[in-house]
């Protein structure tokens, strides 16, 4: 199993933005958009192996987060305004303690970066994708991951100590700063190959 976490500091937890403006009044969600669909798309099919987790700390009613599970996901398609209206339908319903169903294979909760690291500390290794970590190319991989990564932001100090608290191993894709989607891209490939 492959999961990706990402961090969106000031995505928007209401579902009150409009589908025109997700890089503007939803808080950079288009970032959020891009990953999901680079989590799960490959050119005609989706990756059933995979889980992504919105971590969405923005907007008025933080936390949540979004869990998208490749296994079960229904109507999700590659152009990111429909993928934005997903996540949109997922943040108007109310959320209590308990995670709620909102379409098929996509989830809300209230829990915030630690909850999540939480729970799939118990099942996958934690690894965090930073610019300064080991090189990729001499990592070794093994059994259930899980890749923590930024937004437009990198992990601010509070969110880096949660990843401390779980031992995740810091890795670095490449010489350079990527997008976060691209990312995600990266370690598939990296992944697919040594299959
Ligand atoms: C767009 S970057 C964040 C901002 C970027 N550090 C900058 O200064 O513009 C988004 C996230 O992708 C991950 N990332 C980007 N480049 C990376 C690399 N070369 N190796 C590992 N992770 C990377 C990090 O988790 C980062 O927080």
């Amino acid at each position: 199993m492959r999961r990706f976490v990402i961090v969106g500091h000031r995505a928007s937890t209401t579902g009150d933005f409009k589908l025109d403006d997700v890089c503007g009044g939803a808080g950079r969600l288009d970032v959020l958009l891009r990953c999901v669909n680079s989590s799960f798309f490959l050119s005609h099919s989706l990756r059933r192996d995979v889980e992504a987790f919105l971590v969405m700390k923005g907007g008025e009613d933080p936390p949540k987060t979004l869990r998208f599970v490749g296994d079960g996901l229904r109507y999700l398609n590659p152009d990111e305004r429909s993928t934005a209206s997903l996540v949109r339908n997922a943040l108007l319903r109310k959320v209590g303690d308990e995670e709620v169903g909102s379409s098929p294979g996509i989830f809300i909760s209230r829990m915030d970066l630690g909850d999540v690291l939480e729970k799939l500390a118990e099942v996958s290794e934690i690894i965090y994708l930073k610019e300064d970590g080991e090189d990729v190319r001499d990592v070794t991989f093994d059994g259930d991951l899980t890749f923590v990564l930024g937004d437009d932001r990198d992990l601010d100090e509070d969110e880096e100590a949660i990843l401390k608290k779980y031992s995740a191993r810091s890795v670095r894709l490449g010489p350079l700063s990527y997008h976060s989607d691209h990312c995600i891209t990266i370690v598939h490939n990296e992944l697919d190959r040594r299959q």
